[in-house]
Parts: structure tokens; sequence; C-alpha cells
């Protein structure tokens, strides 16, 4: 009896540890140069991209389209022309639709997510906006002027709170919503000179730091009334055990 309470008593103990313990799931993950250890950039984060579009009946569709196994096509990362400029392009829907993310360095060696763009390409080789209207057949180009992720050159970029970026410029008839990011962790203009090893010290997003100092004082005071109901229910059971004792003597 004693063994089962210490048992459930470590177990509830290593859930918390568990729980409050900070762990992250790398969903997609880009690294440039690919198979090399030096890298000029390091980034992973989930994405979504949100068109609205008109279908042949003239009514409205919206596709929401997540960056996963199978809409993911390829990617490859610009980091010398110019120098000042690391521009991502990852590849969806079979390589028909692509989006670039451009980040920048300044002066002050501050480096920023600039820019968001890319292009749509709609064809009947595609199927992720079904029943398109017959003259959207085409390319159709988004971009939207941002600034995003600052953090000095040498450090990384950490939010794992959704961010969605919008101000996207596109024709009436296709129009990119927004281009929602995750679990991001990025370093752009990461010193290539010598092995990689980890993202260099991160700043967090405000976002996130505010969940965080939520969630430990929740998860600790949640853990520690599991405990005290714990310790009740057994001290409650020895004492039963022991009156039982004595009135079997
Ligand atoms: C990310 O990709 C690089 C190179 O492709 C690899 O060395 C690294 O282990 C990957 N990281 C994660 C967290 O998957
Ligand atoms: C990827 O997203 C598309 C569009 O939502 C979905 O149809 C597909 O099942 C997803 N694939 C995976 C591997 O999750
Ligand atoms: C910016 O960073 C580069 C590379 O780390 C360094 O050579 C340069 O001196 C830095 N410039 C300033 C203004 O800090
Ligand atoms: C973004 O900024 C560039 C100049 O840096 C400007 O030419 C362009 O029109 C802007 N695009 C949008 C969509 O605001
Ligand atoms: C949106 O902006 C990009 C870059 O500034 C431009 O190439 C494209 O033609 C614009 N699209 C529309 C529909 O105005
Ligand atoms: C949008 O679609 C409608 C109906 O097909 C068409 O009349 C209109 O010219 C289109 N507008 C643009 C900007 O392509």
């Amino acid at each position: 009896m004693i063994s089962n309470i210490t048992a459930i008593f470590l177990l509830i103990v290593s859930g918390c540890f568990i729980s409050s313990s900070y762990s992250l799931s790398p969903p997609s993950n880009y690294t440039w140069p690919q198979d090399s250890k030096k890298l000029c950039f390091a980034a992973e984060f989930d994405l979504v991209l949100n068109v609205d579009y008109l279908k042949s009946n003239g009514a409205k569709a919206s596709a929401k389209i997540p960056l996963n196994g199978s809409t993911y096509e390829s990617y490859r990362v610009s980091c010398s022309t110019p120098a000042t400029v690391h521009e991502l392009t990852v590849s969806m829907l079979n390589g028909f639709t692509n989006i670039l993310l451009s980040f920048s360095v300044d002066a002050k060696n501050m480096t920023s997510l600039k820019k968001i763009y890319g292009y749509i390409t709609f064809n009947d080789k595609q199927t992720y906006f079904p029943d398109y209207a017959p003259a959207l057949e085409d390319v159709h180009l988004f971009s939207s002027n941002v600034s995003l992720f600052e953090t000095d050159r040498g450090n990384s970029y950490r939010c794992d709170t959704k961010t969605t970026v919008t101000g996207f410029n596109t024709t009436s008839n296709v129009t990119v919503t927004s281009v929602e990011l995750e679990n991001l962790r990025v370093q752009a203009f990461a010193d290539d000179t010598k092995e990689f090893s980890n993202y260099g010290v991160e700043k967090v997003c405000p976002a996130d730091a505010d969940k965080n100092s939520n969630l430990i004082p929740i998860i600790v005071g949640a853990c520690l009334a599991v405990l005290v109901v714990v310790v009740l229910v057994a001290y409650l059971i020895g004492r039963r055990r022991n009156r039982n004792g004595y009135q079997s003597v």
C-alpha cells in the first residue's frame, strides 16, 4: 500500500516536472547551406497561407493551406546578393506557389523580417483551389512590407505564439488574406565562418513572455494542489489501516 502511494506520488511529481519544462517540437526546419555545418541562415516555423478567391459560380471561396508534408515542395536560401538581404524561398503546391521571406540587416547590425512576398499559380494541375473561376488561371503576385522579429545580429528570435501577417497587395479576385507563422525560431545572418552549434541567444516575442509568466505559476499551483490532496488521502488511508489494526487486536 505504501509503495503504491509512493509510486503515485513520484508519478505526479515527475508529471509536474515534465509539463513545466519547455519543449520545442520543430515541424519544419530550414537551414542553409543544406548539408553544411557552417550556416548563414537557420529557421524553423509552422506556416499557413490563407487565400480568398472567386469560384466559377461567382461565389467567394477561402482556402487555408498549411505548409505540411503534402503541400511542401522544396526550399532554398539566398545569403549573398546583396549581402544585407537573406531570402528564404519556400516552394509549395507542387512548385506552383512560392513564398519568400526577406530578412535584412541594417547599419546597426539589427536583423529583421522586412517583406513576405511571392506568387500563387492557378492551373488544372493543382487541387488546393477547387472550382476556381477559369479567368483566374494564371500567376498571382502578392507582397506585404513588414517589420518583424527584430534582433541583434548573432542572436536569434523566438515566437511560439501565432504571428498573423496581413496587408498583402493582391488583385480583387485572388487575395492573400494572411500568412500565419507559429512556433518560430529564426537566425538570419549567422556567422558562417564557424560551425553552427545552436541558435544564438534568443529574443522572445512579448506574447510568449506574457504566456510563460502566467503559465508557470498556474502549473506550480495546480501541482501543489494535487500534492495536498494526495498527502491527505494517504494520511486518511493510513489512519483507517491503523484503526483497523487496533480493532483486530
Ligand atoms: C535542421 O536541419 C539541419 C540541416 O539540414 C540538421 O543538421 C538539424 O539537425 C535539423 N534540426 C532539427 C531540430 O531537426
Ligand atoms: C496538409 O494540408 C492539406 C490541406 O489542408 C491537407 O489536405 C493534407 O491532408 C495535409 N497533409 C498532411 C500530411 O498533414
Ligand atoms: C556587424 O557585424 C559584423 C559581423 O558580425 C561585424 O564585422 C561588424 O563590425 C558589425 N558592425 C557594427 C556596426 O557593429
Ligand atoms: C514595400 O516597400 C517598397 C519600398 O521599400 C515599395 O516600393 C512597395 O510599394 C511597398 N509595397 C507595399 C505592398 O506596400
Ligand atoms: C504587389 O506588389 C508586388 C511588389 O511590389 C508587385 O510586383 C505586384 O505587381 C503587386 N501586385 C498587385 C496586384 O498590385
Ligand atoms: C474578377 O472576376 C470577375 C468575374 O469573373 C471579372 O468580371 C472581373 O474582371 C475580375 N476582376 C479582376 C480584377 O480580375
